[in-house]
């Protein structure tokens, strides 16, 4: 037992003294994260989740960490599915006539055969916007802005609206989550078409038959989860993560198979160079219907868990940034200090709709890492090209500098300067040691 224990110690010091310093070798490669980005964008494509371009690139990215030297783990939860099957829209008359429609995400679907319903025009669709209207039975037209689809459609579906169909406020069609499921079918079409149907309306009752086909069902969908055990705190975990599911129809490079390879990079990287403290990286799923996977990370291994960085969007656009969703300004600030440490130029700033959102929740310091929305957001167009190699190398040099801070067990931090000193001490504080 002794001589066990004394071994373990003699290995811990010996593992000490050969800790390699962060050489050429592991330190981040753009080209490398972009290999990914292509395996995933490119030769996966679309990962929607509960689909299997979803479980092709959980394998793909567990492959990957187990070659890094990681043990895998898959964590398994389940999620309200959903996918749109069809959707059509039809203005009825002597020559019904097809509009192009697409179906916003969580729309509840129509009966079989469809809706069949007068339309009536309700401006942005707010609650001002329905006075002195009967909509009862009707489907209802707004144009989108200023509220959500998620409020046009409650708001549509509170006075009694058959379906509600918005028009876009800029040309081109438009991609959107209702945020939860509708209570009644919600689709989306061009701002042309839109114009088309309330000038129609002004000459005249227009009759519309909308068909929606809408799957939603409980799936199983999966986090990939490699451990990277801390050699003098092992208890406490630094969690490093974005989500590696995309919406249907978009090859998802930017978002997020760039955050996503930026996180395998930090996570090759890092596999030389050992840390105090234990770091995860977890790539989750399902994160584009909801944060189900950071949610379902944090509801069942958040035990330890001290901090939380994630990475969402990060090959495109001016400039990096670094922030959260505004509960914890100390981690901001340490990781301010640790980009200004590696020579990397940042901005600050606020942000929630990604998965650090469901540790923030949990009352766990967390920081996102992103560089601005790209004009193909969403789009069938987010694809390999979109992305910069060069940005990838830089988010995931950042992401070695943030955890190499978060891991270590601090003391004073002499020559710190006092942002840094009060983020040392903020850490001391919230993970004593
Ligand atoms: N990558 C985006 C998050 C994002 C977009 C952050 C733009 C900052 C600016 C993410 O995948 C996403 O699309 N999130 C949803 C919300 C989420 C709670 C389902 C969104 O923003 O619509
Ligand atoms: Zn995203």
């Amino acid at each position: 037992m002794q001589r066990a224990l004394l071994s373990i110690v003699l290995v811990g010091c010996l593992g000490l003294a050969l800790v390699p310093p962060a050489t050429a070798q592991s330190a981040p490669s753009g080209a490398a994260a972009f290999a990914h980005v292509r395996h995933l964008a490119g030769t996966i494509g679309p990962r929607v989740a509960g689909t299997a371009g979803e479980r092709q690139a959980a394998e793909y990215l567990a492959a990957q960490l187990r070659q890094y030297g990681y043990p895998v783990e898959f964590h398994s939860f389940q999620f309200p599915f959903f996918e749109a099957r069809s959707v059509q829209v039809q203005v009825l008359g002597a020559t019904p006539r097809a509009v192009a429609a697409q179906a916003l995400l969580l729309t509840a679907p129509t009966p079989p055969a469809g809706i069949e319903a007068d339309l009536v025009t309700v401006g942005l669709g707010r609650p001002e916007d329905y006075e002195g209207k009967q909509v009862s039975g009707a489907i209802v037209l707004a144009e989108r802005g200023v509220i959500t689809f998620r409020e046009k459609a409650a708001n549509a579906a509170a006075r009694g609206a058959a379906a509600v169909i918005v028009y876009n406020n800029q040309p081109g069609v438009v991609a959107g989550t209702l945020q939860q499921r509708s209570e009644i079918p919600a689709v989306t079409i061009t701002q042309d078409d839109g114009r088309h149907l309330l000038e129609a309306v002004q000459r005249g009752a227009v009759r519309l038959r909308v068909m929606v086909d809408a799957v939603h069902e409980t799936r199983t969908t999966m986090n990939v989860v490699a451990t990277k055990r801390g050699i003098a705190r092992p208890e406490d975990i630094v969690v490093v993560g974005g989500h590696y599911d995309s919406v249907p129809g978009s090859p998802g490079a930017n978002d997020n198979a760039s955050g996503t390879a930026a996180v395998l990079e930090a996570a090759r990287a890092l596999a030389a160079i050992p840390t105090p403290r234990t770091v995860q990286f977890v790539l989750f799923a399902a994160e584009e219907l909801g944060l189900y996977g950071s949610a379902a990370f944090v509801a069942e291994h958040r035990q330890g868990v001290v901090a939380m960085v994630n990475l969402d969007m990060v090959g495109w656009g001016e400039r990096l940034m670094v922030g959260n969703g505004g509960r914890d300004d100390a981690i901001v600030e340490l990781a301010l200090q640790a980009a200004q440490e590696a020579g990397i130029q940042v901005r600050r700033f606020r942000a929630s709709a990604s998965d650090h959102t469901s540790f923030e929740r949990a009352g766990i310091p967390a920081l996102f890492l992103h560089r601005g929305v790209d004009p193909d957001y969403h789009r069938p167009t987010d694809v390999p090209a979109n992305v910069d190699p060069r940005h990838l190398e830089e988010a995931a040099r950042l992401t070695v500098a943030i955890v190499r801070e978060l891991t270590r067990i601090r003391s004073a931090r002499p020559g710190g300067g006092r942002q840094a000193d009060e983020a040392a001490r903020y850490i001391q504080r919230s993970w004593p040691g």
